[in-house]
Formats: structure tokens, C-alpha cells, sequence
């Protein structure tokens, strides 16, 4: 299947998503979105270990959400507007596969809730993070009031969703927004090296561990535990985890098979 305005590759059984609008520093217009929502579905079902996100050129990973689309918006279809990005970025939120945005330059409003929803963030020097949805008379609309007060604290996503002011790579690190600032050329290879050691790890604890701290985002505290230790015994009926204690025991490396 080919798209436009989102295109991907495999290398290592990692796979690749870049954002491809460049010469609109990668804005996602509803296209991109839906084509990113039908690549997800695509990864899904393939063999891929791991994601990267990254935006296709040097300048931006995502400029936002596409305003000039967003300018003909109304109360319902803004409504709609809001719901659709919502539920793509669930998506990438609950995606069974270990996702990470490889942040390489603006990632403001919808682009800066994209990486949000990302499962890791690692910034370039060169990115810049932001809400600026304030400026144009709005609030992010793709998860952004949530996520980003949960990411960092709510105090400082008030600040920055209100003043709209743009956060640069080393105070997002300072702040917890991103895992690690790394040089402009090295963001991939820093990014597959994250990717490829989680490819590495049994796929059954993986998708135990995604699904155990998201549900901490879902539940209240009380059901976040209860969540933890039916996956937590989940795990330990898997073959992964028979094999990943007993090498551990037999001083050898586990060989996982997924089951
Ligand atoms: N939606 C639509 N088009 C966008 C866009 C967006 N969010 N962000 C950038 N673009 C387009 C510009 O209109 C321009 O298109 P043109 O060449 O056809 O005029 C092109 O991308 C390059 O952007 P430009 O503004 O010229 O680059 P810059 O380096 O001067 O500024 C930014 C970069 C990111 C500071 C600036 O583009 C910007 O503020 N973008 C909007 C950010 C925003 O408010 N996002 C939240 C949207 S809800």
C-alpha cells in the first residue's frame, strides 16, 4: 500500500515512520492522519519488534496540526476534529510495539501531542517542543492537556499551554518531557539503538509492560495495581519467562521465542 504523506521502512525489524510533508514542516492535515492511523494498522500486523516516528527533512518532526484546515473548523466538526486525533494517538498510546518519536526539530501542538503519545521521546538538539494552540485561539485537541500534565507535572503544562512559549531540547530533558537530548546526526542511530535493545527483549513482557504503565494513565492508582499484577502473572505463565529465568539461573543468554 502507498501514501503520500507518510512513508516507512524496516531495518532490523525496526520500522521507520516518518511524517512526510516537508515543505509544510510535516503540519498534519486529516491525509496525514489518516494515513498514519492506517500504517499504524499495517505494523500492527507485521513482524516489526519496535517504532520510530521521526518528520521527513531537518526542520521539523511536526509543525502541528494543518492550520488551514483547522481555520474552517466549527464547533461540531472541531468536536469531531478533536475526537479523531484523540483516537489515533490512543492508538499509538496502546500500540502493543514499543513506539518512539525521534524528535528533529518543531514538534508544536499536534506534532508535540504525537510525541506525547509516543511510548519514548528522544529530542535532537536542534528540537523544540510546544503548545502554542493559545496563540490561535485555542487548546490542544489531540490529548495534549492530558498528557503533558501527567508527562511533566501540572503546574508547568498550565505555564506552557497558556503562555504557548516553545520548550527547548535540553529543558524538555530537564523536565522529563524527552528520555535524552542527542547530537542533530546522530538522532536515528540513537533512537534504532533504543529500539533494537527493546526488539531484543521477550516480546510477551514487552507488550506486559506497555500495557501495565499505560494503565496507570487509565485508572486510578488502586486499579493501576491491580492491572500491574494480572499482567505481572500474565508474564509469568509465558514461555519468555521460564526461559528468561532459567538462562538467567543457567548463566547463559535467554533465547525468546514470543510465546
Ligand atoms: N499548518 C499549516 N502549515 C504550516 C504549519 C501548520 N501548523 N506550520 C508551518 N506551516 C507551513 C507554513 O505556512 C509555510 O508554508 P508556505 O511555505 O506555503 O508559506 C511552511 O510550512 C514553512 O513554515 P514557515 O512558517 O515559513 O517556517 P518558519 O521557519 O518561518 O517558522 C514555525 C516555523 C514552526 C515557527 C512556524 O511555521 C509556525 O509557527 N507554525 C505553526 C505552529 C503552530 O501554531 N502549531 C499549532 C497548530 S494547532
Amino acid at each position: 500500500m502507498d501514501f503520500d504523506n507518510v512513508v516507512f521502512e524496516v531495518n532490523d525489524n525496526v520500522a521507520i515512520v516518518r511524517i512526510n510533508r516537508p515543505d509544510k514542516l510535516n503540519a498534519l492535515n486529516i491525509q496525514t492522519m489518516n494515513e498514519l492511523r492506517q500504517v499504524f494498522s499495517l505494523l500492527k500486523h507485521n513482524d516489526v519488534a519496535a517504532v520510530i516516528i521521526t518528520g521527513m527533512g531537518q526542520k521539523a518532526f511536526v509543525a502541528g496540526a494543518d492550520i488551514t484546515e483547522i481555520n474552517r473548523l466549527d464547533e461540531e466538526t472541531g468536536r469531531l476534529f478533536s475526537e479523531r486525533g484523540q483516537d489515533i494517538f490512543n492508538y499509538i498510546e496502546n500500540f502493543e510495539k514499543p513506539v518512539i518519536a525521534a524528535v528533529n526539530g518543531y514538534a508544536f501542538g499536534g506534532g508535540c501531542e504525537l510525541a506525547l503519545s509516543c511510548h519514548m521521546r528522544i529530542a535532537s538538539e536542534n528540537a523544540k517542543f510546544g503548545q502554542p494552540e493559545i496563540n490561535l485561539g485555542l487548546i490542544p485537541g489531540f490529548g495534549g492537556t492530558q498528557r503533558l500534565a501527567r508527562l511533566i507535572n501540572p503546574g508547568r503544562a498550565m505555564e506552557y499551554i497558556l503562555t504557548g512559549e516553545p520548550i527547548d531540547a535540553q529543558e524538555a530533558y530537564r523536565i522529563g518531557l524527552v528520555n535524552k537530548v542527542v547530537p542533530n546526526g546522530e538522532l536515528l542511530d540513537k533512537s534504532m539503538e533504543l529500539a533494537v535493545k527493546i526488539a531484543s527483549k521477550g516480546q510477551v513482557a514487552v507488550r506486559a509492560a506497555i500495557k501495565a504503565v499505560n494503565s496507570m494513565l487509565d485508572h486510578s492508582q488502586k486499579e493501576g495495581f491491580e492491572e500491574e499484577a494480572k499482567l505481572f502473572s500474565e508474564c509469568c505463565s509465558s514461555e519468555d519467562f521460564k526461559e528468561g529465568t532459567s538462562a538467567f539461573i543457567e548463566k547463559r543468554k535467554p533465547t525468546f521465542t514470543g510465546k
